[in-house]
């Protein structure tokens, strides 16, 4: 494997919540629009209370990611609904973790932070499960491209596609409870 390309190491990551202190204006991402989230809103709509968004550092010093969390809900339906009926459960929704933003800098792609990054969430998923509150599923809304390299992503995460709501999305979840085994 080239040294481009060699995986990042997960004890020289830091993880601070976005504060006004930190500098995000070297940040770039192919997606324009993840980028603009982070420099435009992603501290306005924590202090709103409406998202928490966390920067990924290399060595304290490099910006190599973020992500953005919220909380959210699943609502059962179809074949999705058929089965919790089938394990006895009845609801119409069930809560879950939204995964509302996540972006990898343009510098650092494909080298595992994006994996690293749906790790942490499922850890904060249990935290909250484990000390404070009901939490099944995370969730996203995965932008679709012409080579479906996002899907390709999540689904190796094992996220499973949901029907599809509008074009160019498609609402994917992960059942913390029967895919906590391969992760973590
Ligand atoms: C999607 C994204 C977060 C992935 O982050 P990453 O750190 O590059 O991903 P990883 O290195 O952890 O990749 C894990 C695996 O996912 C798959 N994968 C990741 N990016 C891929 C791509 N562009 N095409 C095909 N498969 C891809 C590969 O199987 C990869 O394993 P491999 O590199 O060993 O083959 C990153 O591409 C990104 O930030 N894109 C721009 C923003 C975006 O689209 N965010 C999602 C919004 S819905």
């Amino acid at each position: 494997m080239s040294e481009s390309l060699s995986k990042i190491n997960p004890n020289e990551i830091t993880i601070e919540r976005i504060t006004e202190k930190h500098n995000i204006k070297d940040f770039q991402s192919y997606e324009k629009e993840l980028t603009k989230f982070l420099v435009e809103d992603a501290l306005e709509n924590q202090k709103k209370r409406i998202s928490v968004t966390y920067l990924w550092f290399l060595r304290n010093d490099e910006l190599v990611g973020y992500i953005t969390v919220l909380n959210d809900r699943i609502n059962l339906e179809g074949d999705l609904k058929t089965g919790f009926r089938e394990k006895g459960i009845q609801y119409h929704s069930l809560p879950a973790i939204k995964i509302g933003r996540l972006c990898v800098d343009n510098r650092f792609l494909r080298r595992g932070v994006g994996t690293l990054m749906i790790d942490f969430v499922i850890r904060i998923a249990f935290q909250v499960y484990e000390r404070y509150s009901g939490c099944r599923f995370l969730v996203l809304d995965a932008k679709r491209n012409k080579e479906n390299e996002v899907i390709h992503f999540y689904k190796k995460q094992r996220f499973i596609a949901l029907k599809e709501r509008e074009k160019g999305i498609t609402p994917m979840f992960f059942d913390l409870v029967n895919n906590i085994k391969f992760r973590l």
